[in-house]
C-alpha cells in the first residue's frame, strides 16, 4: 500500500479527528518515547481521534477514556488486542484474547497463583536473586544496566515461581523473546513449539499433584467442571512469560535512566528508603509504556466519533498517566505527587493480575541498588535509543558508578 492510500480518511471519520500519528513511533521518540504523545493532549485535539497508520485505528486520548474502553468488554472486544487488525487477529492467547463470562475461570487461576500472598511467599527469593545480580556487577563500577540487570531478574523470578531449572533461564527468555520481537533465527512458531517441548515434561509430572508452584497451580486448574486441558495450560503459561518479562524489564530501564539523570530525585530515595513506594508508584504514572487495543463490538456514536463495528481502538496506556487533565504538570516527577491517576496496568476484567509482583519486584531493587550503589549516572559516550512497541523501551542503559562510593550492604 502506498503512504498516499495509507492517508486516506474513511468516510465515518470527522477531519478534526483525523491525525497522522504512529503509536509506536511517537514523534521525536529518537529522544524521549513519552514526550511525543503530548501531541495528543494539545488544545484542539478532539478526545477521541483516528489515526491511517497501523492498518487505520481510533485512538482514545484520556485516562477516563481509557478507564472505559478497558472496563467495557460488551462495547470494546478483547478478541483482537494487537495493532495492525490484520497481525493481531493470529495471536490467540489466553486469557488476554478472551472475554468475559469466558475469560473468568482462567483468571481465576492467574489470579491464584499472582495473589500477594503468593508473592510474599517468594519475596525473599526476589531479594536473593536481585542482591545477587547487584553484588556481580557492584566493584566493577559500570554496567548495561539491561543486560546485566533488568533482563535477568524477571526470568529469574519466572522460574522460581514456575519452579524450574535456573540454568534453564536463558533458553526460555531466548524463546520468549522470539514470540514478541524475534531476530528471525528462529520463528514465533518454532519458539511456541520449543517452549511447549520444554514445558510438557514439568506439567505431565505435576498434573493431579498438589503443588503450589505456579505452573501445578496452572496445570491443575480448573475450567468450570473440568480441568485445564495441556493446551490451555501452555498457553497461559506462555502468556505469562510474555507478559511478565519485557514489561518489567523495560520499565525498570526507564526508572534507572531517570534516577541517573537526576541526582536529587535519588538521593531522596537513598536517605529516605521509606519514600521508594510512593516514588515507584509517581514513576509508573510517568512511563506508562504498554499500548494495545480492543475491537468495537457494534456501530455506536463514542463521545463524537461514529466508531464502526470491527474497528480498532488502541488503548495506549502513557495518554492515561501523561493526560494533563487529571495528572498537573504531567512530566514533571514529584514522588509526593497526590491523587494520580494513570492505567498503566490497564483497568477492568483484563487489568494487570502481575501488578503485585511487578511492584515487588521493582521496590525490591530500588531498596536493594541504591542501598548498594547510591551514586550513578549515565556512561557520557552513548546516546539513548528508544523503541516503540507493545511494550516500549529504551534499548540499552549504560550505568558508570564509582566503586569506592559502593556498599557491601
Ligand atoms: C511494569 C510491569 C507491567 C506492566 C506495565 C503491565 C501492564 C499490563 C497491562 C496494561 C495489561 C492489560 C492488558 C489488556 O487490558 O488487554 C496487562 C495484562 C496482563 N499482565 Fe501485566 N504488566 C506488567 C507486569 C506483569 C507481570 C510481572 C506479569 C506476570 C508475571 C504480568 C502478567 C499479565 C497477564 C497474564 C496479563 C493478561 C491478563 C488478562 O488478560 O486477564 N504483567 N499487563
Amino acid at each position: 500500500m502506498t503512504e498516499a492510500l495509507q492517508l486516506e480518511r474513511p468516510a465515518h471519520v470527522r477531519p478534526e479527528q483525523f491525525v497522522d500519528f504512529d503509536i509506536y513511533a511517537p514523534p521525536g521518540i529518537e529522544q524521549d518515547f513519552h514526550a511525543g504523545w503530548q501531541k495528543l493532549h494539545e488544545p484542539g485535539v478532539p478526545d477521541v481521534v483516528w489515526t491511517p497508520r497501523n492498518g487505520g485505528h481510533w485512538i482514545v486520548t484520556r485516562n477516563h477514556l481509557l478507564d472505559e474502553v478497558f472496563a467495557d468488554h460488551t462495547r470494546f472486544s478483547s478478541r483482537v488486542i494487537l495493532l495492525p487488525k490484520a497481525s493481531g487477529e493470529q495471536h490467540n492467547l489466553i486469557p488476554t484474547t478472551l472475554d468475559p463470562p469466558v475469560h473468568r475461570p482462567y483468571r481465576n487461576v492467574l489470579n491464584s497463583s499472582l495473589a500477594p500472598r503468593a508473592v510474599s511467599a517468594i519475596e525473599e527469593g526476589i531479594r536473593d536473586i536481585a542482591i545477587d545480580l547487584i553484588e556481580k556487577v557492584r566493584l566493577q563500577g559500570h554496567c548495561n544496566f539491561t543486560t546485566a540487570y533488568s533482563e535477568v531478574l524477571p526470568i529469574r523470578v519466572f522460574m522460581t515461581m514456575f519452579g524450574l531449572p535456573l540454568e534453564d533461564s536463558a533458553k526460555l527468555k531466548a524463546w520468549a523473546d522470539a514470540t514478541t520481537r524475534g531476530d528471525g533465527s528462529i520463528s514465533m512458531g518454532d519458539a511456541l513449539e520449543r517452549i511447549g517441548v520444554y514445558l510438557k515434561p514439568f506439567l505431565d509430572e505435576r498434573k493431579g499433584k498438589d503443588g503450589t508452584d505456579m505452573l501445578s497451580r496452572i496445570v491443575n486448574g480448573r475450567i468450570g467442571d473440568r480441568q485445564m486441558t495441556d493446551t490451555e495450560a501452555l498457553q497461559m503459561a506462555v502468556q505469562l512469560l510474555i507478559a511478565g518479562l519485557d514489561t518489567v524489564v523495560n520499565f525498570l530501564g526507564f526508572t534507572f535512566v531517570f534516577l541517573a539523570q537526576n541526582p536529587e530525585h535519588r538521593r531522596m530515595l537513598v536517605d529516605n528508603p521509606a519514600l521508594i513506594p510512593d516514588a515507584l508508584e509517581e514513576l509508573l504514572r510517568r512511563y506508562p509504556l504498554v499500548t494495545i487495543g480492543r475491537e468495537v463490538v457494534e456501530d455506536m456514536e463514542y463521545h463524537g466519533a461514529q466508531l464502526k463495528k470491527g474497528d480498532m481502538v488502541a488503548t495506549a496506556t502513557p495518554l492515561g498517566g501523561l493526560d494533563p487533565s487529571v495528572n498537573p504538570d504531567p512530566m514533571r516527577i514529584d514522588f509526593k505527587r497526590a491523587g494520580a491517576q494513570h492505567v498503566t496496568f490497564g483497568t477492568g476484567p483484563h487489568k494487570c493480575p502481575g501488578a503485585h509482583l511487578a511492584r515487588t519486584e521493582l521496590r525490591i531493587t530500588l531498596e536493594e541498588w541504591l542501598k548498594r550503589i547510591p551514586e550513578f549516572r549515565l556512561a557520557d559516550d552513548t546516546p539513548l535509543r528508544y523503541a516503540g512497541g507493545i511494550a516500549a523501551s529504551i534499548v540499552a542503559v549504560p550505568l558508570v558508578w564509582d566503586p569506592a562510593s559502593t556498599r557491601a550492604a
